[in-house]
């Protein structure tokens, strides 16, 4: 497995949005979001000065929320903050794990799928999930009687790396593996390409176990935080 440049990962929403996800980033001055149908995931390129908060604020409109993994400094006291919430930045650092037995049982999720992928995040929570949030990458689900009840997908992708995210199981169907499999077989076809997987969990979230046990390895503590523009 080629190196890790690890560096990208200290603002992965800026790596992605100046490098693979170039074609979907919106820009103004300093800051650069997706569109809000794709992600509501927002950087600021130098933060230290208030003027970059206004250049976001420009591109997003006004009353609009935006998320942001990475903010050293915060914004003027106009804005409105949502949240913040602690979490992990965790990097695959395991041996590739072996093939997942049941990857035959996986379908590539597509646009068809949204509705049901839409209707699943809703019950399980796994974070930010939109309509058009599937453009990103490669998304894989398990469906049990034709019913959608788990997926996982690819989300940032700076350069050399790509995140897993959207892992979710819906309550009935949990214990079964399904997140394990999907989780498998994702990093199964991001290191296929050459590049590692890495993801981002809340703090509290039981499946900060899940992951460590599947190989991933804690980078960095996180922030999470949630503004609404002035
Ligand atoms: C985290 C989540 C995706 C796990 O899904 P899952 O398909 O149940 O996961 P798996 O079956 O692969 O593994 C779950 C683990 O819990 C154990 N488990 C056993 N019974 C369980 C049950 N009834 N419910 C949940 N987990 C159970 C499994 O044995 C496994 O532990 P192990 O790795 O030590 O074997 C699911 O709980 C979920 O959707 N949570 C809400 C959304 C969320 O927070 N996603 C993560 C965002 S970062």
């Amino acid at each position: 497995m080629p190196d890790r440049d690890t560096a990208v990962l200290d603002d992965p929403v800026a790596a992605a949005l100046c490098g693979p996800h170039a074609h979907l980033a919106r820009r103004h001055g300093r800051a650069a979001s997706y569109h809000p149908d794709i992600a509501s995931i927002s950087t600021l390129t130098a933060n230290r000065d208030a003027g970059v908060w206004d250049d976001l604020a420009e591109l997003l409109g006004a009353d609009a929320f935006a998320l942001l993994f990475h903010c050293p400094a915060l914004p003027p006291s106009h804005w409105v903050s949502e949240f913040a919430m602690g979490g992990y930045q965790l990097i695959h650092t395991g041996p590739r794990p072996p093939r997942p037995r049941r990857a035959a049982d996986l379908v590539e999720l597509g646009p068809a799928d949204v509705p049901e992928m839409l209707a699943l995040v809703e019950r399980t929570r796994p974070g930010p999930f939109h309509t058009r949030t599937i453009e990103l990458g490669t998304y894989l689900g398990v469906r049990e009687n034709g019913a959608l009840v788990a997926m996982a997908g690819e989300r940032l992708k700076p350069p050399g790396w790509t995140e897993i995210s959207a892992v979710c199981t819906a309550p009935e169907a949990r214990g079964r593996g399904h997140a394990a499999t999907l989780i498998t077989t994702l990093v199964h076809l991001i290191t296929a390409r050459g590049e590692h997987p890495f993801l981002h969990v809340a703090a509290d979230n039981p499946a900060l176990g899940l992951y460590q046990r599947l190989g991933f390895e804690i980078r960095t503590e996180v922030t999470f935080r949630g503004f609404r523009t002035p």
